[in-house]
Protein backbone atom coordinates (compact mmCIF):
# COMPACT_ATOMS: atom_id res chain seq x y z
CA UNK A 1 0.00 0.00 0.00
CA UNK A 2 1.47 3.86 -0.65
CA UNK A 3 0.57 6.65 0.72
CA UNK A 4 1.28 9.77 -0.39
CA UNK A 5 1.00 13.28 1.28
CA UNK A 6 0.68 16.43 -0.28
CA UNK A 7 1.54 19.16 1.71
CA UNK A 8 3.53 22.42 2.49
CA UNK A 9 5.58 21.01 5.39
CA UNK A 10 6.54 17.47 3.72
CA UNK A 11 9.78 17.21 6.86
CA UNK A 12 6.97 17.62 9.33
CA UNK A 13 4.85 14.72 8.13
CA UNK A 14 8.41 12.52 7.60
CA UNK A 15 9.65 12.64 10.66
CA UNK A 16 6.81 11.30 12.74
CA UNK A 17 6.77 8.60 10.18
CA UNK A 18 9.99 7.26 9.78
CA UNK A 19 10.15 5.74 13.80
CA UNK A 20 8.75 2.79 15.64
CA UNK A 21 6.56 0.04 13.99
CA UNK A 22 5.99 2.02 11.00
CA UNK A 23 9.30 3.01 10.29
CA UNK A 24 10.01 -0.45 10.64
CA UNK A 25 7.08 -1.93 8.07
CA UNK A 26 8.39 0.93 5.33
CA UNK A 27 12.24 -0.57 5.36
CA UNK A 28 10.36 -4.08 5.11
CA UNK A 29 8.73 -2.61 2.11
CA UNK A 30 5.40 -3.54 3.54
CA UNK A 31 3.77 0.34 3.46
CA UNK A 32 5.30 3.11 1.23
CA UNK A 33 5.07 6.50 2.34
CA UNK A 34 5.68 9.77 0.33
CA UNK A 35 5.40 13.56 1.64
CA UNK A 36 5.42 15.59 -1.62
CA UNK A 37 5.84 19.34 -1.63
CA UNK A 38 3.01 21.65 -2.99
CA UNK A 39 5.03 24.49 -3.22
CA UNK A 40 7.05 22.67 -6.03
CA UNK A 41 4.52 22.36 -8.45
CA UNK A 42 3.84 26.38 -8.23
CA UNK A 43 3.44 28.04 -11.43
CA UNK A 44 4.50 31.19 -9.68
CA UNK A 45 7.61 32.84 -10.47
CA UNK A 46 7.81 34.17 -6.59
CA UNK A 47 6.82 30.10 -5.62
CA UNK A 48 3.85 31.34 -4.00
CA UNK A 49 1.03 28.79 -3.44
CA UNK A 50 -1.81 31.51 -1.57
CA UNK A 51 -4.21 34.10 -2.41
CA UNK A 52 -6.14 36.32 -0.79
CA UNK A 53 -10.27 34.79 -0.74
CA UNK A 54 -12.88 36.63 -3.26
CA UNK A 55 -15.30 38.06 -1.06
CA UNK A 56 -12.84 39.30 1.59
CA UNK A 57 -12.15 37.90 5.21
CA UNK A 58 -9.32 36.77 7.29
CA UNK A 59 -6.42 34.34 6.09
CA UNK A 60 -5.11 32.87 2.98
CA UNK A 61 -6.68 30.31 0.65
CA UNK A 62 -4.76 27.72 -1.04
CA UNK A 63 -4.69 27.98 -4.61
CA UNK A 64 -6.00 25.75 -7.23
CA UNK A 65 -2.88 25.50 -9.61
CA UNK A 66 -0.76 23.93 -7.19
CA UNK A 67 -2.49 21.45 -5.79
CA UNK A 68 -4.12 20.18 -8.98
CA UNK A 69 -0.69 19.88 -10.98
CA UNK A 70 1.19 18.11 -7.60
CA UNK A 71 -1.90 15.73 -7.57
CA UNK A 72 -1.58 15.21 -11.27
CA UNK A 73 2.26 14.29 -11.11
CA UNK A 74 1.32 11.70 -8.00
CA UNK A 75 -1.25 10.08 -9.68
CA UNK A 76 0.08 10.14 -12.84
CA UNK A 77 1.51 5.95 -12.62
CA UNK A 78 -0.37 5.14 -9.97
CA UNK A 79 -2.05 1.16 -10.11
CA UNK A 80 -4.68 -0.14 -8.45
CA UNK A 81 -7.53 1.94 -6.70
CA UNK A 82 -7.00 5.12 -5.90
CA UNK A 83 -8.69 7.47 -3.20
CA UNK A 84 -7.87 11.19 -2.78
CA UNK A 85 -8.61 12.14 1.16
CA UNK A 86 -8.91 16.04 2.36
CA UNK A 87 -8.49 16.18 5.74
CA UNK A 88 -10.65 18.40 7.68
CA UNK A 89 -13.20 19.21 9.98
CA UNK A 90 -15.75 19.18 7.81
CA UNK A 91 -15.04 15.67 6.86
CA UNK A 92 -16.55 12.38 7.73
CA UNK A 93 -15.00 11.51 11.19
CA UNK A 94 -12.06 8.99 11.55
CA UNK A 95 -12.69 6.02 13.59
CA UNK A 96 -11.41 1.83 13.21
CA UNK A 97 -14.10 1.03 10.84
CA UNK A 98 -12.82 4.00 8.30
CA UNK A 99 -9.34 2.75 8.91
CA UNK A 100 -9.99 -0.80 8.19
CA UNK A 101 -12.18 0.56 4.68
CA UNK A 102 -9.29 2.61 3.41
CA UNK A 103 -7.11 -0.15 4.16
CA UNK A 104 -8.25 -2.01 1.00
CA UNK A 105 -6.81 0.96 -1.16
CA UNK A 106 -3.78 0.42 -3.49
CA UNK A 107 -3.00 3.93 -2.98
CA UNK A 108 -3.96 7.07 -0.37
CA UNK A 109 -3.51 10.43 -1.23
CA UNK A 110 -3.65 12.69 1.62
CA UNK A 111 -4.36 16.86 0.97
CA UNK A 112 -3.30 18.87 3.78
CA UNK A 113 -5.02 21.97 4.04
CA UNK A 114 -3.09 24.79 5.64
CA UNK A 115 -4.11 29.06 6.48
CA UNK A 116 -7.88 29.13 5.60
CA UNK A 117 -8.32 26.78 3.66
CA UNK A 118 -8.49 25.36 -0.08
CA UNK A 119 -9.68 26.31 -3.20
CA UNK A 120 -12.97 24.61 -3.48
CA UNK A 121 -12.74 23.88 -7.08
CA UNK A 122 -9.65 21.85 -6.88
CA UNK A 123 -11.54 19.78 -4.36
CA UNK A 124 -14.13 19.45 -6.42
CA UNK A 125 -11.61 17.56 -9.36
CA UNK A 126 -9.35 15.54 -7.00
CA UNK A 127 -10.69 14.32 -3.74
CA UNK A 128 -12.78 11.11 -3.28
CA UNK A 129 -13.47 11.30 0.87
CA UNK A 130 -13.58 14.14 3.47
CA UNK A 131 -12.31 12.66 7.06
CA UNK A 132 -11.63 14.56 10.05
CA UNK A 133 -10.03 13.20 12.44
CA UNK A 134 -12.60 14.50 15.52
CA UNK A 135 -14.55 18.02 16.75
CA UNK A 136 -11.39 20.54 16.99
CA UNK A 137 -9.55 22.60 14.71
CA UNK A 138 -5.97 22.33 13.73
CA UNK A 139 -3.49 24.37 12.28
CA UNK A 140 -3.16 22.38 9.19
CA UNK A 141 -3.74 18.51 8.18
CA UNK A 142 -0.35 17.19 8.54
CA UNK A 143 -0.96 15.78 11.99
CA UNK A 144 -4.47 14.55 10.84
CA UNK A 145 -2.55 12.88 7.83
CA UNK A 146 -0.03 11.24 10.03
CA UNK A 147 -2.78 10.26 12.71
CA UNK A 148 -4.34 8.42 9.42
CA UNK A 149 -1.59 6.68 8.38
CA UNK A 150 -0.53 5.00 11.61
CA UNK A 151 -3.84 3.60 11.90
CA UNK A 152 -4.35 2.83 8.72
CA UNK A 153 -1.15 1.15 8.31
CA UNK A 154 -1.56 -1.35 11.24
CA UNK A 155 -4.89 -3.01 9.58
CA UNK A 156 -2.28 -3.81 6.46
CA UNK A 157 -1.57 -7.53 6.76
CA UNK A 158 1.90 -7.68 7.87
CA UNK A 159 2.56 -4.61 8.89
CA UNK A 160 2.18 -5.56 12.73
CA UNK A 161 3.51 -9.24 13.91
CA UNK A 162 1.27 -11.85 14.87
CA UNK A 163 1.49 -10.74 18.80
CA UNK A 164 0.64 -7.25 18.24
CA UNK A 165 -2.00 -7.74 16.56
CA UNK A 166 -3.33 -10.06 18.86
CA UNK A 167 -3.61 -7.80 21.50
CA UNK A 168 -5.42 -4.78 19.61
CA UNK A 169 -8.12 -6.32 18.45
CA UNK A 170 -10.44 -4.85 20.99
CA UNK A 171 -11.83 -1.74 19.48
CA UNK A 172 -13.18 -3.92 16.69
CA UNK A 173 -16.10 -5.12 19.36
CA UNK A 174 -16.55 -1.66 20.49
CA UNK A 175 -14.93 -2.86 23.69
CA UNK A 176 -12.26 -1.10 25.08
CA UNK A 177 -8.38 -2.75 26.50
CA UNK A 178 -7.98 -4.57 29.96
CA UNK A 179 -5.79 -3.29 32.03
CA UNK A 180 -2.06 -4.84 31.87
CA UNK A 181 0.58 -5.66 34.45
CA UNK A 182 4.32 -6.10 34.47
CA UNK A 183 6.55 -7.01 37.30
CA UNK A 184 7.06 -6.35 39.78
CA UNK A 185 3.82 -7.93 41.34
CA UNK A 186 3.85 -5.43 43.91
CA UNK A 187 4.94 -1.49 43.43
CA UNK A 188 3.88 1.15 45.56
CA UNK A 189 1.47 -1.15 47.80
CA UNK A 190 -0.29 -1.92 44.97
CA UNK A 191 -0.53 -5.81 43.85
CA UNK A 192 -1.33 -7.38 40.31
CA UNK A 193 -4.47 -8.97 40.24
CA UNK A 194 -4.05 -12.77 41.91
CA UNK A 195 -6.30 -14.04 38.97
CA UNK A 196 -3.57 -12.96 36.71
CA UNK A 197 -0.90 -15.31 38.74
CA UNK A 198 -3.29 -17.53 38.87
CA UNK A 199 -1.79 -19.24 35.52
CA UNK A 200 -5.14 -20.40 34.70
CA UNK A 201 -5.91 -19.35 31.48
CA UNK A 202 -9.93 -19.38 31.43
CA UNK A 203 -10.26 -17.45 34.59
CA UNK A 204 -8.00 -15.07 33.20
CA UNK A 205 -9.76 -14.68 29.60
CA UNK A 206 -13.00 -14.20 31.39
CA UNK A 207 -11.30 -11.82 33.87
CA UNK A 208 -10.40 -9.67 31.03
CA UNK A 209 -13.45 -9.13 29.24
CA UNK A 210 -15.24 -8.55 32.10
CA UNK A 211 -12.67 -5.90 32.82
CA UNK A 212 -13.20 -4.38 29.38
CA UNK A 213 -16.72 -4.60 29.83
CA UNK A 214 -16.41 -2.80 32.65
CA UNK A 215 -14.03 -0.23 31.91
CA UNK A 216 -16.13 0.26 28.63
CA UNK A 217 -19.09 0.96 30.53
CA UNK A 218 -17.34 3.91 32.69
CA UNK A 219 -15.54 5.53 30.13
CA UNK A 220 -17.29 4.89 26.88
CA UNK A 221 -20.80 4.52 27.76
CA UNK A 222 -21.47 5.00 23.53
CA UNK A 223 -19.37 2.68 22.67
CA UNK A 224 -20.89 0.23 25.42
CA UNK A 225 -24.22 0.54 23.98
CA UNK A 226 -22.85 -0.21 20.56
CA UNK A 227 -21.33 -3.74 22.20
CA UNK A 228 -24.25 -4.19 24.29
CA UNK A 229 -26.86 -4.39 20.75
CA UNK A 230 -23.73 -6.23 18.49
CA UNK A 231 -23.81 -9.68 17.58
CA UNK A 232 -20.18 -10.29 19.17
CA UNK A 233 -21.01 -10.00 22.86
N1 LIG B 1 -7.60 20.15 9.67
C1 LIG B 1 -7.80 21.01 10.68
N2 LIG B 1 -8.46 20.41 11.68
C2 LIG B 1 -8.70 19.13 11.30
C3 LIG B 1 -9.36 18.01 11.89
N3 LIG B 1 -9.91 18.07 13.09
N4 LIG B 1 -9.41 16.86 11.19
C4 LIG B 1 -8.86 16.79 9.98
N5 LIG B 1 -8.24 17.80 9.36
C5 LIG B 1 -8.15 18.97 10.01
Amino acid sequence: MKFTILTLFPEMVMTGLNESIIGRAKEKGIIDIEAVNIRDYTEDKHKKVDDYPYGGGAGMVMQAQPIYDAHKAVTANMQGMVRTVYLTPQGKVFNQDMAAELAQADNLVLLCGHYEGVDERVLEEVVTDYVSIGDFVLTGGELPAMVMVDAISRMVPGVLTNEESGTTESFHNYLLEYPQYSRPEEWHGRKVPDVLLSGHHKNIEDWRLSQSIERTRERRPDLYKKYMNSERK
